[in-house]
């Protein structure tokens, strides 16, 4: 049996039993509050998820319980969809539309420009470097095949992915901080221009988004805000901000958080916490953890509990909060920069509930009692 959101809901105990019953994941209580029912419309707060993920059908009920959002967490992204110019696979990127569909939950549509998980025909052409007319004419076509096709299913995309980068060793930028990607570099800035003009027109209905790493860094948000005001006074829509906040536990500052969501805010712009993590290496490129001992998951716990309760204070301006993984046994920084220890999401490996679940637990409740 399979139900949405709305029947399950409004089903009587006696057939739900067996739907619960089979909802629980292996080695995980299906008692555990659903963290989207304790945000209810106060936010919508959601994963990502992957096309294997929702096939399974036990995991597939842990998702449709735990979230109220979805965004793919690779399956939409050029390399994934692309087979070359105008040809597509869309198997695993459909399964998860699909599923939010059938679930009745919004689904973030991620990515159409990025400097990384991009399509290597596009930049080159009759064994060259690709010219700029020509790589136009491919984005343009690109995002109207790839938004037409999910036209009505995405709620928001994310055109453009980390346009912007400062300090990093070794990443070349132009002098106001835009990264020298294949895109920046064959087309110039007005890449991104460009790219907002055709996702506009291929679905006016669905949100389009800026989403960048660091988005709380003073730099970058000066650079977001210029670039978003910049499309904004050539009446090219944007509506609004991703913040990825891949986060360590004592990194970024919370202050400069709130800063960002309230500086971006007064621009008009809507705004997205699109890939929330909290690595217990202290540093992205440490590996010093080699195990999730109690008091680090506390630390973690508290972290997000900082967070989560900063968000819903200014659930006014940031109207959904995604994880980038639904538990510890999978997600990018087991991975990255190289193999390590990393626990971090808010279940563990088996899926069961670590302290941050609790804590993001507690902070939607109890911002039931507290004004935005
Ligand atoms: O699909 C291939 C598979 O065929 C191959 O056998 C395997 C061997 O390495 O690699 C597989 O591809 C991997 C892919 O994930 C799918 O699992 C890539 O190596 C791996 O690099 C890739 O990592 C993804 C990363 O983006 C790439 O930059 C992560 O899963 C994904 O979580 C991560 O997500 C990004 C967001 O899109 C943007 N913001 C940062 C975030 C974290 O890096």
């Amino acid at each position: 049996m399979s139900l949405n959101r709305r029947q399950f809901a409004a089903a009587p105990l006696g057939l739900l039993l067996p739907a619960l019953a089979s909802a629980a994941p292996a080695n995980t209580s299906g008692e555990i509050p659903s963290l989207a029912e304790a945000f209810g419309s106060r936010m919508r707060f959601g994963s990502a998820v992957t096309a294997e993920q929702v096939r399974d059908p036990k995991l597939a009920a842990f998702i449709a319980r735990q979230f109220s959002i979805l965004v793919a967490e690779n399956a939409m992204k050029p390399q994934s969809l692309s087979r070359g110019e105008g040809r597509y696979d869309f198997s695993d990127a459909d399964t998860i539309a699909d599923f939010a569909h059938q679930q009745g939950l919004p689904l973030r549509g991620h990515t159409l420009v990025w400097h990384n998980q991009t399509a290597a025909w596009m930049f080159t052409e009759n064994g060259a470097e690709v010219s700029r007319a020509t790589l136009i004419a491919r984005m343009e076509r690109y995002i109207a095949d790839v938004v037409g096709h999910f036209r009505g299913r995405v709620l928001s995309w994310d055109v453009v992915n980390e346009a912007f980068v400062f300090g990093e060793a070794g990443v070349e930028t132009d002098g106001d901080g835009m990264r020298m990607s294949p895109w920046r570099r064959i087309i110039g800035p007005e890449f991104i221009e460009i790219a907002f003009r055709a996702a506009a027109k291929a679905d006016p209905h669905a949100l389009l988004f800026y989403n960048d790493y660091e988005s709380q860094a003073p730099q970058k948000v000066a650079a977001i805000r210029k670039m978003a005001q910049g499309l904004r006074a050539k009446g090219v829509r944007i509506d609004g901000i991703g913040h990825q906040m891949h986060c360590a536990r004592a990194w970024p500052p919370v202050a400069d958080v709130a800063a960002a969501i309230d500086a971006i805010a007064a621009d008009g712009l809507k705004q997205h916490v699109t890939e929330l993590d909290i690595a217990l290496n202290d540093q992205v490129t440490g590996t010093t953890v080699k195990a999730a001992t109690e008091e680090l998951l506390k630390a973690q716990a508290q972290r997000y509990s900082e967070l989560m309760t900063l968000f819903m204070s200014r659930r006014d301006k940031v109207s959904a909060v995604l994880v980038w993984g639904i538990g510890d046994a999978h997600s990018w920084l087991l991975n990255w920069p190289r193999a390590r220890f990393e626990a971090p999401l808010l279940f563990d490996a088996q899926l069961k509930p670590k302290p941050a679940y609790y804590a993001v637990l507690e902070a939607a409740n109890a911002s039931a009692h507290a004004a935005p």
